[in-house]
């Protein structure tokens, strides 16, 4: 059985460089230190607003990193020119609110479909993989796949945010639900939002997910261990349950 894949999301190091303005700390740094410390790609969102990472960010990272990279992206025309223009090794597209905190669902993707077509095509033709990010629900899946997505990533975070309340069950049948759709159909199944140390291990052990996608609270655990050990005791705990 192959690993499950451990994309690092490096912009809360680029939230916290813009709080003050300058260049310290570096994402690119960081984005070295994950992949030293175990990372399989590194996942950036170049948000419409550029509240945390940067166009200039991506171009460092594109010509700094030797593991892939992972574009998290609006579905708008100024972020396709920019991803036709990076060529990153895949795209997750993201809803986008800009008075959101942060993600917080997945993509309607029945309100948006011919555009969405479009950009998968667009995208596909210059070999990026394309990923949607949506809820776990079946219907979301099914409309993935006559939109001919290969991937789709889980947004994961009422399970997360509900971990430890009565609903934690229900959340996780819906992912298990939705996992099995995306099987059935041939998608790739992907996961993210919200994950921490002690979600990881459910998540990881749902063998189709093939890739989790974590950052917020690894940027915030390595303040008190470091990043290059928040990563190396995230992908321990991931390897324990493969
Ligand atoms: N995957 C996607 C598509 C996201 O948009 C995000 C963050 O917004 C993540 C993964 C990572 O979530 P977190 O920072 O909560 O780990």
């Amino acid at each position: 059985m192959s690993k499950t894949r451990l994309g690092i999301n490096i912009d809360h190091v680029a939230t916290l460089r813009n709080a003050r303005g300058g260049a310290h700390p570096d994402p690119v740094r960081a984005a070295l230190l994950a992949e030293e410390n175990g990372a399989d790609g590194i996942t950036a969102h170049l948000r419409e607003d550029r509240r945390h990472i940067s166009d200039q960010d991506i171009t460092n990272l594109i010509s700094n990193i030797s593991v892939p990279l992972n574009l998290e992206m609006a579905p708008t025309e100024e972020m396709l020119k920019i991803a036709c223009n990076h060529l990153p090794n895949a795209v997750c597209i993201v809803p986008e609110k800009r008075e959101e905190k942060t993600t917080e669902g997945g993509l309607d993707l029945l309100k948006s479909m011919l555009k969405l077509k479009k950009y998968i095509s667009i995208l596909s033709e210059k070999n990026i993989r394309v990923s949607l990010f949506i809820e776990p629900d079946n219907t979301q899946v099914e409309a993935a796949h006559e939109l001919g997505a290969p991937v789709v990533e889980f947004h994961v975070g009422s399970y997360c945010n509900n971990f430890t309340t009565d609903q934690v069950s229900k959340e996780y049948k819906k992912i298990l639900s939705a996992v099995k759709t995306a099987d059935r159909l041939g998608i790739e199944s992907h996961a993210g939002h919200g994950i921490g140390f002690d979600h990881v291990k459910s998540i990881a052990s749902i063998t189709s997910i093939k890739e989790l996608n974590i950052g917020h609270f690894i940027i915030g655990e390595s303040i008190y261990i470091g990043l290059g050990n928040a990563i190396k005791k995230m992908r321990k705990l991931i390897d324990e349950v493969n």
